[in-house]
């Protein structure tokens, strides 16, 4: 069954991978509420094909707006919204014949269909929306991250029914966001309110890369993370600058300030307490890591693109990237950022700013120490706002599961190679609300490649991936069926 599984797939590649353009063509930005409209067309054409290929229960879950976001009155242009309330999409296949006796056991597919923004849109060589094959990848916004693991996941689904007589050797239930590149929370609210809807062994998340071409990988490890916004307000409106220069406090300045107490030159972060519950990784986890066939100058080189590495002291990259908690700033709306110059006073201004936390640092907890450090620092005339507006938890998955042998082995027959276990420093908060509310699992088995550009201009997904990764998920969830 599985080898007429691969085979359909590899029979109806070229209509899968026009399939999954017809998907990119949709610009799904979720931060972006201008795009709400195009961000719901992509969960129907995703509950489309899911009806389409025989699963069942195919609904739209709606999310709500949270109240949060209207309760801070932020002016126009300056913050937008985190989220949009944008639809999950669920389906499930239960009918899977018993093994030796019990229950067949049910995988929890998850992907999520919205994407960041495209932006700057003249670096890219064609346009973000309209994909393009180009040197055996397909580029465009979402192409890896994540609709075209996405998509893995629905073709693997499709051949299997297609090769099992319209039935599927282990039960699914399907649950795909729309507001993961914004948090998450309406995903969380849902894991958390419904769990009996959601029963289920092990959960099946495609959303994370391969260390290297060619290397089968599971992700082991993601980092948290809490995305705040401080704002700083001085004035009662915006001032002549040279008027009121000398009399009125500025904002920016002050936000300037804060920002460079908050890390040393070094890269260490400043905040009080900050690094008191940072678990190290295992010596066994530091000895494979050491083991892993990685060149710093060239990642410096091609990857970064940088003069030099920055961090903290002490730590090999990927220690930094993966077991270390970060802090960067995003970028700081307000005041005048128009053509040439304008001699003006902020009356307010904002600066987004993020950490990424690993074990066993809890977002809740180092939101307050941050948030108390932040007002500590504010200078004189000037009042802040600290709001977080998202969080996820770091998570560290055991590889000891039965699950994680029906990945590697599926792996092995596909790349005939013994699957690498890495961390990652991203950030995919339903991980832990699976740990947490489900109490399963998640095998993170991702088909990205470290040069993929997620997030960035020219984001691209290795065509052969897509088709291996198709071959890979058929061959896991036969397994997971037949154990
Ligand atoms: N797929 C990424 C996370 C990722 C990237 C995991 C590479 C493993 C390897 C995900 O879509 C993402 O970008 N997440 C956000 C989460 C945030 C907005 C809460 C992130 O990490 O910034
Ligand atoms: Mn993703
Ligand atoms: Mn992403």
């Amino acid at each position: 069954m599985t080898e007429s599984a691969v085979m359909f797939a590899k029979d109806n590649a070229p209509r899968f991978v026009e399939e999954l353009k017809a998907l990119l063509r949709i610009p799904s930005v979720s931060t972006d509420p201008a795009h709400a409209a195009d961000t719901r067309r992509a969960a129907e054409f995703v509950a489309a094909e899911l009806r389409r290929i025989g699963m069942e229960n195919v609904r739209l879950i709606e999310t709500s707006t949270p109240e949060l976001i209207l309760a801070y009155g932020v002016g126009p242009g300056l913050v937008v919204p985190a989220r949009n309330g944008h639809p999950l999409v669920y389906a499930d296949y239960l009918h899977a014949a018993p093994v030796k006796g019990r229950p067949a056991p049910t995988a929890l597919l998850y992907a999520h269909y919205d994407v960041q923004p495209p932006d700057p849109l003249d670096e890219w060589k064609s346009p973000p929306f309209e994909p393009t094959e180009r040197d055996g990848n397909i580029y465009a916004r979402g192409a890896v991250d994540d609709k075209g693991q996405l998509w893995i996941h629905m073709k693997a689904l499709e051949s299997l029914f297609a090769a099992n007589g319209g039935k599927l050797p282990v039960n699914v239930r399907v649950l795909i966001e729309g507001e993961e590149e914004v948090g998450g929370e309406g995903i969380a609210a849902f894991v958390r309110e419904h769990p009996e809807q959601l029963a289920a062994e092990v959960a099946l998340v495609s959303d994370s890369e391969m260390f290297a071409p060619d290397l089968p990988t599971l992700c082991v490890g993601l980092r948290g993370m809490i995305y705040t916004e401080i704002e700083a307000r001085g004035a009662r409106t915006d001032l002549h600058s040279g008027m009121y220069g000398g009399a009125a406090p500025n904002p920016f300045v002050a936000l300037a300030q804060i920002i460079a107490s908050l890390k040393d030159e070094s890269g260490k972060i400043l905040i009080p307490g900050f690094y008191d519950k940072v678990a190290k990784p295992s010596a066994d986890e530091l000895k494979a890591w050491k083991a892993l066939p990685f060149d710093e100058e060239h990642y410096r080189e091609t990857e970064v693109g940088s003069t030099v590495l920055t961090g903290e002291p002490g730590y090999s990259v990927l220690e930094r990237t993966w077991a270390r908690p970060t802090l960067d700033v995003h970028g700081m709306p307000g005041g005048f950022i128009g053509a040439g110059a304008k001699t003006v006073i902020p009356a307010r201004a904002v600066a987004k700013v993020s950490m990424r936390l690993v074990p066993d640092q809890a977002p809740a907890e180092t939101f307050a120490l941050y948030k108390s450090y932040v007002e500590s620092l504010c200078p004189k005339g000037i009042t802040l706002e600290v709001r977080l507006i998202h969080s996820g938890d770091a998570i560290v998955v055991s590889t000891d599961n039965p699950y994680v042998r029906a990945a590697t082995s599926a792996m092995h027959d596909v790349f005939g190679k013994d699957t690498v276990f890495i961390r990652s420093g991203g950030s995919i908060p339903i991980v832990g609300d699976f740990i947490r509310e489900l109490g399963i699992p998640s095998i993170l088995m991702g088909f990205g490649l470290p040069d993929d550009n997620l997030h960035a201009p020219n984001e691209k997904f290795l065509l052969a991936n897509f088709h291996r990764g198709i071959e890979s998920i058929i061959r896991f969830l036969e397994n997971v069926g037949a154990s």
